[in-house]
């Protein structure tokens, strides 16, 4: 099966004796052993086979079958959520004393691991700048381990160079994680740049309808093996409906992103140039600085945009209650289009100078452009306009 769309649909668990068509549904905590020899051997791992839902279950290997293939992996764990993915892809490989290099636009929990969590354990964290090569260069210790990006970034939408990021841990013998969930396999293969864990929040594009929580883990036998060991004993397994949930959405993932980044891409034109715009940031616009390294490993540019509305902040919250279609609710890769306001929201509980680190402005509104029709988005935002002049 080699093209995505393909795999993103024929990867299915075998068909039992029923004979169904579509996966069925596997809510069942436990597994039964035909004897007790079984038992012990399945305990001990010289046969495999599922023992408990926290440790597999069908739903959950399908959808991890599923994600490795589109990620071009070799294996893949699905997680509770795209935050237990993210802490499962760390965790696992550092110890007290050792090191991280981390973008410093990263999701705000994330953020909350490296800055919080992790000095609990005495592991630090340095942050790096996505739009400074040489802040990543200079971060790195002797003690370094890992190094962590999210490209592109949220919600300033920065990428960073792949292929340069996988040669720096390459030479320097670290492991490179990259949250992937912004682009989604589909518009970006980060393995193929060098990435060791892909990470992703299953909650955003890969459900893609706002219903369920999720995340994913992939990478080589060896580090899954670990990612998995970790999740077994701590506990954010992926429960078997979500698993369900999310497998069936990824069937629908390549039309759906082509179609968020038709609409994106469409209203990002629609703003640039605008009377009540100052500034459009989508990655493959013309006037996008880092236009060639997203060109370079992103298939097209997202469903994400943001725009930097006239007025600042005051007309920014005016502007987001004028709207009348588009949601205000804090999450993104819907089929409903979303709307933002970073800066009075995510992004509050920090300083107006820390936000401008990770390249948060006053009025930046962000968009995740949803799958109805562009006309009917652009007329909800134009009317939000001349409500607010
Ligand atoms: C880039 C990114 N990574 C991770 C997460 C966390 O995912 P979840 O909410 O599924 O835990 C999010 C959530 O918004 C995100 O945007």
């Amino acid at each position: 099966m080699k093209n995505f769309e393909t795999r993103a649909i024929r990867t299915q668990m075998e068909r039992t004796q029923q004979r169904e068509h579509s996966t069925p549904l596997y809510l069942t905590s436990s597994f039964v052993f035909d004897d007790a020899e079984q038992a012990r051997a399945m305990f001990a791992e010289e046969i495999g086979g599922n023992v408990y839902s926290r440790f597999s279950n069908p739903n959950t290997s399908e959808l991890e079958d599923k994600i490795s293939s589109l990620e071009e992996t070799e294996n893949a764990f699905a997680t509770a959520s795209g935050m237990a993915a993210v802490f499962a892809s760390i965790a696992p490989f550092t110890k007290s004393g050792d090191h991280i290099v981390s973008s410093r636009s990263v999701f705000g929990n994330t953020h909350k691991i490296m800055t919080e969590l992790l000095p609990q354990w005495d592991i630090s964290v340095t942050y790096a700048d996505i739009r400074d090569k040489s802040s990543w260069e200079k971060a790195i210790q002797k003690n370094t381990k890992l190094l962590f990006i999210e490209t592109p970034s949220n919600p300033a939408l920065d990428v960073i160079d792949l292929e340069w990021l996988g040669n720096l841990a390459k030479e320097n013998g670290l492991l490179l994680v990259v949250d992937n969930c912004f682009a989604t396999p589909y518009l970006q293969l980060p393995v193929k740049f060098g990435a060791d864990l892909i990470v992703h929040s299953g909650t955003k594009y890969i459900d893609g309808q706002g219903r369920v929580l999720g995340g994913m883990v992939a990478g080589p036998n060896d580090k899954i093996k670990e990612v998995r060991n970790f999740v077994k004993k701590t506990g954010a397994s992926l429960s078997p409906f979500n698993a369900w949930v999310l497998s069936k959405s990824l069937e629908t993932l390549a039309v759906r992103m082509d179609r968020h980044c038709d609409n994106a891409e469409a209203l990002a034109k629609h703003l640039q140039g605008h009377a009540d715009v100052e500034t459009v940031t989508y990655p493959f616009l013309d006037t996008y600085p880092q236009r060639d390294v997203a060109i370079k490993q992103m298939k097209r540019g997202g469903g994400l945009l943001c725009f930097e509305i006239k007025g600042g902040v005051e007309r920014g919250r005016k502007f987001l209650d004028a709207l009348n279609m588009l949601s205000l609710t804090a999450n993104l890769g819907d089929t409903r289009s979303i709307v933002t306001h970073p800066a009075s929201t995510t992004h509050s509980k920090l300083t107006k100078e820390e936000r401008g680190l990770v390249y948060v402005t006053d009025g930046m509104i962000r968009i995740s452009a949803g799958l109805e029709h562009i006309d009917d988005i652009i007329e909800d935002i134009e009317k939000a306009f001349a409500a607010t002049k």
